[in-house]
């Protein structure tokens, strides 16, 4: 047990580290002062994003090229750890900017937040008027708070009193609305709320209403967004379902949308089908400096909401056209956040031409359909090995050291096979001691 480790200086927190889990070797501090920035002032910063920082840890930043959505063209920023997630997005990018591209469309950008609190009264409908009664003093006392968003076309939208005492004994909700235009919204949300309790507690005292009754619990937006929503579909003729293999246009429909309904009626095949279209969204969530939990866990309650969990993707066949399309809640912003301090991430909304929350909304959500699309695709028909074992085999090389010519006969060698670790393994120690692959 350390005491005070966050008063430390950089340095001596590495020093403590070094000694206490790595036995004063020197390798370690190494590694952290490697991936320091040269940028003293750039090392400041990202020293400021958290407490205890030692160093940066790198993920690569990509780019998908030819998103065609609504008719303009994006390349998309993702940062991913995972090899094939970038080349999947592009791929399916290249096949839908043919068929017109992405058409999406922002369902409603509604955020929710709550003021959980009990009392202990009887008089329901009495705490009910005296909620309606001051409803107007939630709003004026906020002006400060709102005053900005409001110029912006955004605040609060309505409040409302719940009566959860059904679930929790003596529980109710202050259940508030509100437009953030192009902020996620977090901060603002949530002072609005501690405001609203104040409010609430101020009240009680000035009504008739006993204000020891009330005991304000907790203030917190919800990350459970199913209002602030979002629809991107790809559409074609179904003969235009061509996907480079044997397999007729047709055939292939049919046995994508028997993956999709599968998808649809099997939680543990859901679970794995939204994984792959959140490969997608975190990449860019990342990139653009947004919240990737907030984003993964009202994603997954979304796919939840009708009582068993399900894709998010869906497809329908009929008239001889094919339709894929998702539909996912993302509280994204482009202003607020790390969105003006991370250069990377700058650079990333500049690449995409700034775009507003609710654009942002849709280019994501267009590279979440993107990437299930080329999973899909190659779990119907080529299985998912081969690609992803393409995209895996400069790491699995990488970690055997080989140098660049190793990794170019290699390579070269599995060009029509898809590689298992065991057989790059042995390849590589082929080609090692001089053998020719054949
Ligand atoms: C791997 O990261 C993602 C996939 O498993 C998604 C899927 O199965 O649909 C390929």
């Amino acid at each position: 047990m350390i005491k005070g480790f966050s008063k430390l200086t950089k340095v001596a927190k590495i020093e403590w580290l070094v000694q206490e889990y790595f036995e004063g070797n020197e390798k370690a501090r190494e590694i952290l002062e490697n991936y320091w920035h040269s940028d003293v002032k750039l090392q400041k910063l990202h020293d400021e994003f958290i407490e205890n920082t030692i160093s940066n840890f790198y993920l690569p930043f990509g780019v998908a090229p030819n998103f065609l959505i609504n008719g303009k063209e994006y390349a998309v920023p993702m940062v991913t750890e995972e090899s094939s997630v970038v080349a999947a997005a592009a791929k399916s990018a290249g096949f839908w900017y043919d068929k017109g591209g992405f058409k999406a469309t922002v369902k409603s950008t509604t955020k929710i937040g709550h003021v959980h609190f009990t009392w202990k009264g009887d008089d329901k409908e009495g705490l009910q008027d005296f909620i309606t009664r001051i409803n107007d003093k939630f709003y004026s006392e906020t002006e400060s708070i709102t005053k900005n968003m409001q110029k912006r076309g955004g605040g609060i939208l309505g409040i409302t009193l719940i009566d959860k005492t059904a679930d929790v004994p003596n529980y109710y909700q202050l259940e508030a609305e509100f437009e953030t235009c192009d902020s996620m919204g977090a901060n603002f949300i949530n002072t609005c709320l501690e405001k609203f309790a104040d409010v609430l507690k101020t009240e009680m005292s000035n009504s008739g209403l006993n204000p020891n009754e009330v005991e304000v619990i907790m203030c917190i937006l919800s990350n459970f967004t199913p209002k602030c929503l979002v629809r991107v579909e790809g559409s074609c003729p179904i003969e235009q379902m061509v996907e480079g293999t044997e397999m007729t246009a047709e055939a292939f429909a049919e046995r994508f949308t028997t993956a999709v309904r599968i998808a649809e009626t099997q939680p543990y095949r859901a679970v794995t089908h939204n994984k792959g279209i959140m490969n997608g969204i975190d990449s860019v969530i990342l990139a653009t400096g947004n919240d990737f939990r907030a984003i993964e866990a009202s994603a997954h309650a979304y796919a939840s909401k009708d009582g068993q969990y399900t894709s998010l993707t869906h497809v329908d066949m009929s008239d001889g056209q094919f339709k894929f399309w998702i539909e996912v809640p993302l509280a994204l912003g482009t202003v607020g956040g790390i969105t003006g301090l991370h250069p990377m991430v700058k650079f990333a909304h500049q690449l995409m031409g700034n775009p507003s929350a609710s654009e942002l909304m849709m280019i994501t959500a267009a590279v979440g359909l993107a990437q299930n699309f080329s999973a899909l695709r190659s779990l119907t028909t080529t299985g998912i090995q081969q690609g992803h074992m393409k995209m895996h085999l400069l790491n699995i090389l990488n970690q055997l050291e080989a140098t660049d010519q190793e990794k170019k006969i290699i390579v070269k060698y599995f060009i029509k096979n898809t590689p298992h670790h065991a057989e790059v393994v042995e390849a590589f120690k082929k080609v090692r001691g001089g053998e020719i692959l054949s």
